[in-house]
């Protein structure tokens, strides 16, 4: 052992940590130089007691300061190991958060949806509530309190989804009417939205499902005009201002004397156009006074009061309004049709 072999192993150290690119590598090093018992330094510097007794002191100054030297060296590496693997993890784990972010899509209103709700609203402008009813019904309510004896065509088995002998899907919103005349004293004032039933084919105009809204007005001295002006203006504020509503005489067992509601067409204002098949009118719904017959089967006084009753199809008017021409667009749930409202 001599001085010379302490410079060689200095020289050994150096090029061995050039090849320290991670901290396993550095620990190996590490290992070889210093370890307490096989390091070649370590080893090294217990040789010193078997050399020369003049050049021990020498031999121990070089070696410690090549320890200290390497012991630092060492150390510094390692900081500098672990600063490039933080640098490496952080461009790994890299945000730009300069991107643009994913767009969340906002839900839509459904057309039926807007039309009811804005029904709604303008019914309750004018002091009704809204009511609510059961879909699947009695034939009391859904024909017998209604003035529909049995026999009568309305009650055929072909329009009618009946559900074992004694309930049935409500062929329209009109048993609401009873159901609230029963509960509640005049006056009432009353709409009710809500799904009806038919057994009809779905095509383009007709679906076995559909949606009605009802209207119900008793109260003392209720006449047909204020029948007509409630849907004209109830029709002005829903579609437009020049708007014009028709009565023309009908029949329906619950309202004496009846009437179909018609509106004057929104799309060529009657100047004749292929919506209103050139007539300028288009057709909604039906009401009426409401027959006094009715008002045996809930226990008001014919003499003192008197009503009025509309019904419409809430698709029928989603239709009008925004130019919908096939009902099954209604019910599929369509994105590209749905995202237009
Ligand atoms: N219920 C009728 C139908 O489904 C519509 C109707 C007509 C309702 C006249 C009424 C009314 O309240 O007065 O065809």
């Amino acid at each position: 052992m001599s001085l010379e072999s302490l410079r060689v192993l200095g020289e050994q150290f150096d090029q061995d940590k050039l090849s320290i690119t991670e901290p396993a590598d550095l620990e190996e090093v590490r290992i070889r130089y210093l370890s307490r018992k096989s390091g070649r330094l370590t080893q090294a510097l217990q040789a010193l007691t078997r050399l020369p007794k003049e050049d021990r002191r020498e031999f121990g100054r070089l070696g410690n300061i090549l320890k200290q030297r390497m012991e630092s060296e060492l150390a510094e590496l390692e900081a500098s190991l672990g600063s490039v693997a933080q640098a490496r993890r952080l461009e790994a784990e890299a945000l730009d958060v300069t991107l643009p972010g994913f767009r969340t899509s906002l839900g839509h209103r459904h057309p039926l949806t807007l039309v009811r709700e804005d029904m709604e609203r303008i019914f309750i402008a004018m002091g009704y509530s809204v009511e609510d009813g059961p879909e699947v019904e009695t034939p009391y309510y859904n024909f017998e309190a209604l003035n529909i004896p049995e026999g009568h065509p309305a009650r055929n088995a072909s329009d009618t989804f009946y559900i074992g002998g004694e309930l049935l899907l409500r062929t329209h919103t009109s048993p609401v009417q009873v159901r609230t005349m029963e509960r509640q004293s005049p006056p009432v004032r009353i709409v009710c939205p809500g799904r009806v039933f038919r057994r009809d084919d779905l095509d383009a105009t007709h679906s076995p499902m559909f949606h009605q809204f009802e209207g119900l007005v008793v109260d003392e001295g209720v006449t047909f005009g204020d029948l007509k002006g409630t849907l004209e203006l109830f029709h002005r504020e829903f579609f437009g201002e020049g708007t014009r509503t028709r009565f023309r005489p009908s029949y329906f067992p619950f309202t004496e004397p009846s009437a179909e509601v018609d509106i004057s067409c929104i799309f060529c204002h009657q100047k004749g156009c292929r919506v209103c098949k050139q007539t300028g009118w288009i057709e909604l719904g039906g009401s009426g006074m409401v027959n006094p017959a009715l008002y045996g089967f809930v226990g008001y006084d014919p003499e003192r009061y008197s009503g009025f009753a509309f019904g419409g199809g809430i698709d029928r008017y989603a239709m009008v309004k925004y130019q919908i021409n096939d009902i099954p667009m209604l019910f599929q749930n369509d994105f590209r049709f749905l995202e237009q409202f």
